[in-house]
């Protein structure tokens, strides 16, 4: 008898503590304040060469209730990270201020300065939703989510990166500054605004992506690696003083790997420099001696028509496949592309319904 009521106290303990509220106002508040599950995040600068890393209790809630800052310091990063399930994180419009001009050289994550990055890792399921994040140093999000994650109306301004600084030679300042960088299942990323200075989407690996209602500029547009069933891809690329906007990219050296079922359908581009749509299987070349190791099947563009416009001089079209390497046939005639010349297509008869 004695020991059923202790075990219904620390029953009742345990749902009483995890039901409370808290609030974060600096980074001695987290560890206590994770216990919740309603949790206050108000605006605070995080010490230089510290992240600020959320591992939240299941179902848990956060509301931003002001800014957050990092200090200034050469290190490897992450600078946010935030990890849990069932979660619901709501900006509520504020913003995550990664102090991009500090660390920007125009040589991004590959160079020069070591850069936090990335800015953002969001291994949360739930909702992530009205958060705005200014000048990242590198990467802006990693997304991996343990289960179904929407990321909705979510602002990225980069747009400081795109002048030059003394440290850049005359290019731009930011570098590098991939808007969402994905290697996961079951992602939506919709009604949000990138601009930056890399890919707005590069997804890595994964299964059902979906991008829808964005619209990403001066970056260079939408990448895909390696992705199984249903990207769907629908977003708006304005001024992509880059090179491609719509772009699937494999390993030459790659094997046993698929691309398939990706669909496009109602993107807008313009100011296009190389490409309007490249598919090609040489990377790390473009339009090189392509693999086949990794077949790509079931790329579409279908209704509302995608209609890009590239600047004069760049390829409307290029498809790059290693032989036996792309398959099946694609359905295109939803795609229109003003401007430029016509592109090559290599060992691929497959396309239906457009021609350049
Ligand atoms: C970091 O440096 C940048 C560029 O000088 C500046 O805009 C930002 O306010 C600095 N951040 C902090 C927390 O001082
Ligand atoms: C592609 O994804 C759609 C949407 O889920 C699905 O209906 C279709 O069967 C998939 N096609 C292939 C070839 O996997
Ligand atoms: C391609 O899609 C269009 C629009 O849905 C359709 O009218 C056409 O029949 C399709 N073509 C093929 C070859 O399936």
């Amino acid at each position: 008898m004695i020991s059923v009521i202790s075990v219904l106290l620390l029953a009742g303990a345990t749902v009483a503590n995890a039901a409370c509220s808290a609030t974060i106002s600096s980074l001695s508040d987290v560890a206590a304040a994770v216990k919740c599950t309603s949790i206050t995040l108000n605006g605070f600068t995080v010490p230089a060469g510290q992240g600020l890393t959320l591992s939240l209790a299941s179902g848990t809630t956060v509301n931003m209730a002001g800014d957050i800052f990092f200090g200034n310091q050469s290190w490897a990063g992450p600078l946010f990270t935030v990890s849990g399930t069932g979660v619901t994180f709501n900006g509520n419009g504020h913003k995550f201020d990664g102090g991009g001009p500090f660390y920007w050289d125009g040589q991004g994550i590959n160079g020069g300065t070591t850069k936090p990055d990335p800015m953002m890792k969001i291994k949360i399921s739930g909702t992530f939703e009205n958060v705005h994040v200014v000048n990242s140093p590198g990467r802006v999000y990693s997304v991996s989510n343990p289960a179904p994650l929407t990321m909705t109306n979510l602002v990225v301004d980069n747009s400081q990166g795109d002048a030059p600084n003394s440290k850049s030679g005359g290019a731009a300042a930011g570098h590098n500054t991939d808007g969402f960088d994905v290697s996961t299942n079951d992602l939506t990323i919709q009604n949000s605004q990138i601009h930056n200075q890399d890919d707005c989407l590069a997804i890595n690996k994964g299964t059902n992506i979906v991008f829808k209602g964005n619209s990403c500029t001066g970056g260079h547009g939408i990448s895909i690696v390696r992705c199984n069933f249903i990207s769907v891809i629908d977003s708006m690329l304005m001024n992509l003083l880059g090179d491609q906007a719509l772009r699937i990219k494999t390993k030459s050296a790659s094997t046993g790997s698929t691309v398939k079922n990706v669909t496009y359908s109602g993107n807008t581009a313009t100011g296009i420099r190389q490409f309007g749509v490249i598919i090609d299987q040489s990377y790390p070349d473009t339009l090189g001696t392509p693999g086949t190791g990794v077949i790509i099947s079931g790329v579409n563009f279908v209704a509302p028509a995608s209609t890009l416009t590239v600047n004069s001089g760049a390829k409307k079209v290029a498809v790059n496949c290693g032989k036996n390497a792309c398959t099946g046939s694609w359905n295109w005639s939803n795609l229109k592309v003003n401007g430029g010349v016509a592109g090559p297509i290599t060992n691929f008869a497959g396309i239906t319904g457009f021609s350049q």
